[in-house]
């Protein structure tokens, strides 16, 4: 217990640009992938679901994401858009499939599929490996996501990119507690 309380408590992410491999070998990520899945859904919908960019793949989605970006703004790096999947040897999109349904608000969807994604950092800790969550612009470019498989109702609420740590990050400031806490009392009548 805790270990977990001090995982918890000191947890940093470490920037993709450090994460090498190795990365996860398959039973491994499907375990973790498991352990992703297993949140709090309202209403059991299981309104994500996750894309593995592994391998040469990675290269291709890479290729996707610079051919559009060189598309629409000829000045950029396409470089860095070229190695958007390459800075780490693991990359796992969580998609959220939230959509309206007659109980289950879509906000409840939506926050569910963010649940994912932090439990799939800690899963990658849990296994020895780091991962950070990126968006990027890539996640909010409808002919980016097209190009990499995800459908038009959908969104991705995550990149969450994994491997084994090259560096070991520094503390970042953290909120003031007193600042974002209140306690609830009644108004006086
Ligand atoms: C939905 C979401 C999207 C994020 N996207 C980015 C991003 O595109 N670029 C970035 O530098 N950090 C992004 N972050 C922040 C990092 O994942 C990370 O939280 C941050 O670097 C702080 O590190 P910590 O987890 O150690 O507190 C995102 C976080 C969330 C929750």
């Amino acid at each position: 217990m805790r270990e977990m309380r001090d995982y918890l408590a000191t947890r940093r992410t470490t920037a993709a640009t450090f994460l090498d491999s190795p990365s996860p070998e398959q039973a491994t990520l499907d375990e973790m992938l498991r352990i992703a899945a297993r949140v709090p859904d309202h209403g059991k919908l299981a309104p994500w679901r996750f894309i593995v960019f592994e391998g040469a793949a990675r290269e291709a989605a890479g290729e996707v994401v610079a051919s559009v970006a060189e598309r629409k703004d000829p000045q950029r790096d396409l470089m860095e858009e070229r190695a958007r999947f390459t800075r780490a040897p693991l990359v796992v999109a969580v998609v959220s499939t939230a959509g309206p349904h007659v109980k289950i608000p879509e906000w409840e969807q939506i926050l569910s599929a963010g649940a994912v994604c932090l439990n799939l950092v800690h899963a990658a800790y849990a296994f020895g490996y780091s991962a950070q969550w990126l968006t990027e612009w890539i996640a909010y470019d409808r002919d980016v996501l097209a190009g990499l498989g995800v459908e038009p109702g959908e969104k991705v609420a995550g990149f969450i990119h994994i491997g084994t740590p090259q560096m070991t990050p520094t503390e970042r400031d953290r909120p003031d507690m007193a600042a974002i806490t209140t306690r609830f009392a009644p108004k006086p009548a």
